[in-house]
């Protein structure tokens, strides 16, 4: 049987422990992945302890707490601390999400956070988003038309604009495209669901008017078809959205149109 093992300087070893400090009666252990590209050494898992009684509720609180008082040499990226940027979405107790909708109470035990998985790490929790943005900018997630702008905004009936729902909600933080199997092998020509589910909002706008053109650019074996509707990206998102059925809707308008 084939057997797989990590490169040697990808292995990751024991790093260092920070207590709380203080004297705390209550507390969290957190295991938190840590690289740094400058030092040369391989990743490690810093153990540090959270004093419950001093910490927000989330793991985003216990990160800026750790990186405010306790090691600031923690990276992580964060903005509006509740769940509509996007930019704290990493892998905490094996599951990706955002860092700062995830109660430390739902975790059982010890936290263990690391960066999204299958991307190249700059530092620490930050993963390299290039590729996946750069797909997001072949798309061309805009309104697109021809005909001339309205004195006024481009109408829709309730119905028309209901079809959006589901879509727009999504931040944009890529924990569905990074829990991807098939984003996993193929994230260099499959678009993954979160660039996918941006496509479909856009098709399924009534007010574009490039809809033929955007099914073109997905008709390709790797672009939409990589989708194996194995649904780690509907379950894992935080928005509680479903891009596989996304996915779905696409993959129909293309047999429709050819029929
Ligand atoms: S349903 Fe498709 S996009 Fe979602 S995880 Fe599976 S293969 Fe990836
Ligand atoms: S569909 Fe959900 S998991 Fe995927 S990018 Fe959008 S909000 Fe994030
Ligand atoms: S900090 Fe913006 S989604 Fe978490």
């Amino acid at each position: 049987m084939a057997t797989f093992t990590l490169p040697a300087n990808s292995t990751i070893t024991e790093g260092k422990s920070w207590p709380a400090p203080g004297n705390p009666t209550r507390t969290k252990t957190f295991k938190i992945y840590r690289w740094d590209p400058d030092s040369g050494a391989n990743p490690r898992l810093d153990t540090y302890q959270i004093d419950l009684d001093d910490c927000g509720p989330m793991v985003l609180d216990a990160l800026i707490k750790i990186k405010n008082e306790v090691d600031p040499t923690l990276t992580f990226r964060r903005s509006c601390r509740e769940g509509v940027c996007g930019s704290c979405a990493m892998n905490i107790d094996g599951t990706n999400t955002l860092a700062c909708t995830k109660n430390m109470d739902d975790v059982e035990g010890d936290v263990k956070v690391y960066p999204l998985p299958h991307q190249p790490v700059v530092k620490d929790l930050v993963p390299d988003l290039n590729q996946a943005y750069a797909q997001l900018a072949m798309i061309e997630p805009w309104l697109k038309t021809t005909t001339p702008a309205p004195e006024r905004e481009r109408l829709q009936s309730p119905e028309e604009r209901a079809r959006l729902d589901g879509l727009w909600e999504c931040i944009l933080c890529f924990c569905c495209t990074t829990a991807c199997p098939s984003y996993w092998w193929n994230g260099e020509r499959y678009l993954g669901p979160a660039v996918l589910l941006q496509a479909y909002r856009w098709i399924a706008d009534t007010r574009d008017e490039f809809t033929g053109e955007r099914l073109d650019q997905l008709e390709d074996p790797f672009r939409l078809y990589r989708c194996h509707t194995i649904m780690n990206c509907t379950k894992t998102c935080p928005k509680g959205l479903n891009p596989a059925k996304a996915i779905g809707e696409i993959k129909k308008l293309m047999v429709e149109r050819k029929g």
